[in-house]
């Protein structure tokens, strides 16, 4: 069962260098397509869909792209409100959101208040979201909780991973054709289901997620032991 798929947005800058455009186009129409693929993953039956959006290393960028990211993250999350509601989608974070400039973080926050009701799919947006960050965080979050002595298990400390309640992504596809992993989900994606599209992330629509989706299906997951006989 396809519960939740987690996506690499990338080639943002390359499709835009690609047509002669600035990098800032890119982000631009990539931006657009998450709709188009939050819509899609629910008439398949996804109940999460996790994005990343800005990694902690994103800052590293030029400020004016950083800048601009930040503008349209604002921008995204209340002009895509109405669409939310029409489509069931809530919203949701991971990532340290507080470090966000605080017109992203306030735009963030009221859309994630208004849609919380909804129940079609969740849509997890990774801002300023880093797996080592996010791991960093569950520890200092344990220490700081009134646990009695001795040692963590797994389970207590995925429960101070920033998202808990979700289940593990089964699929996580990373889109602009590069093998790696980039500090995503790393507790996470242990036993996810890899698949890497050549389609930078701006041209990748319903069909190039029908299309994963039909890899996914083809896999035998066994989880370390011998699968189902
Ligand atoms: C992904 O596209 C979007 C973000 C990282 C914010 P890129 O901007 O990384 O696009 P490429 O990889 O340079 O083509
Ligand atoms: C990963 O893409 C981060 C996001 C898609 C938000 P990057 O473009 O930052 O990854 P690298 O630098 O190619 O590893
Ligand atoms: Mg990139």
């Amino acid at each position: 069962m396809l519960q939740h798929i987690a996506i690499i947005m990338d080639g943002n800058g390359r499709w835009a260098e690609a047509r002669g455009l600035p990098r800032t186009r890119g982000h631009e129409a990539g931006s657009q397509q998450i709709s188009v693929i939050a819509k899609a993953a629910g008439e398949l039956g996804v109940k999460v869909l996790t994005l990343y959006a800005f990694s902690t290393e994103n800052w590293k960028r030029p400020l004016s792209e950083v800048n601009f990211l930040m503008r349209l993250i604002t921008r995204y999350s209340s002009e895509k409100l109405p669409e939310m509601m029409e489509n069931g989608i809530r919203l949701r974070t991971i990532g340290r959101i507080s470090a966000l400039p605080a017109a992203a973080r306030r735009s963030v926050e009221k859309t994630i208040a208004a849609t919380a009701n909804n129940d079609r799919i969740t849509l997890n947006l990774a801002l300023n979201y880093g797996g080592r960050a996010e791991i960093v965080d569950a520890v200092n979050s344990l220490l700081k909780s009134d646990r009695k002595k001795g040692k963590v298990t797994e389970e207590e400390l995925q429960r101070h991973l920033y998202a808990p309640d979700l289940p593990e992504p089964d699929l996580l596809i990373r889109t602009g054709g590069e093998f790696r992993i980039s500090n995503f989900l790393l507790w996470q994606i242990s036993y996810t289901e890899l698949y890497v599209s050549d389609v930078c992330w701006p041209d990748f629509g319903a069909e190039e997620l029908r299309q994963a989706v039909e890899a996914f299906t083809q896999r035998q997951r066994r989880f370390g032991g011998l699968g189902k006989s």
